[in-house]
């Protein structure tokens, strides 16, 4: 089941609901994974959708743990790693252009360099932030 937004009164603000979406014409799997290795959970996302999305959902619905705040970007609370096949080999190989902000943010938080280029080795081992990843593949995302 994929993830839609709707709002709720109650909170104010835009929801996630996992509930009456039927899947996507052509969705990615994003499989998440804990630091032992161990499938914590798996989900559809349609191609193209923001990471952060899908992880408002599952934390939601309880199916994951992992910390956000912002939803935007900013606070760099939602830091994952990621890997396009799983294994942590970082064979991944190209490279990847983080967005200004999200550079910045990972700086100010000390898991890059002062001096990091936004052009990074795309790796299972570079911090990313779920605000700014972009599901367009079938993705492992560390936690
Ligand atoms: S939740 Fe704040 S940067 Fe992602």
């Amino acid at each position: 089941m994929l993830g839609f937004i709707s709002f709720n009164p109650t909170y104010g603000s835009p929801r996630l609901s996992l509930e009456l979406m039927e899947p996507t014409p052509d969705p990615v799997t994003i499989r998440f994974v804990d630091a032992a290795g161990v499938l914590v959970t798996q989900a559809l996302a349609e191609r193209g959708s923001r990471l952060i999305d899908l992880v408002r959902a599952l934390t939601r619905d309880g199916e994951l743990a992992l910390s956000w705040r912002c939803a935007q970007g900013t606070c760099g609370a939602c830091v994952v790693y990621l890997g396009s096949d799983g294994d942590g080999s970082g064979d991944e190989g190209g490279q990847v252009e983080l967005p200004a902000i999200e550079r910045n943010v990972l700086v100010r938080r000390e898991l890059l360099p002062v001096d990091a280029p936004r052009w990074q080795i795309d790796s299972p081992t570079l911090p990313r932030l779920a605000c700014h990843v972009r599901c367009t593949a079938d993705l492992f995302v560390y936690i």
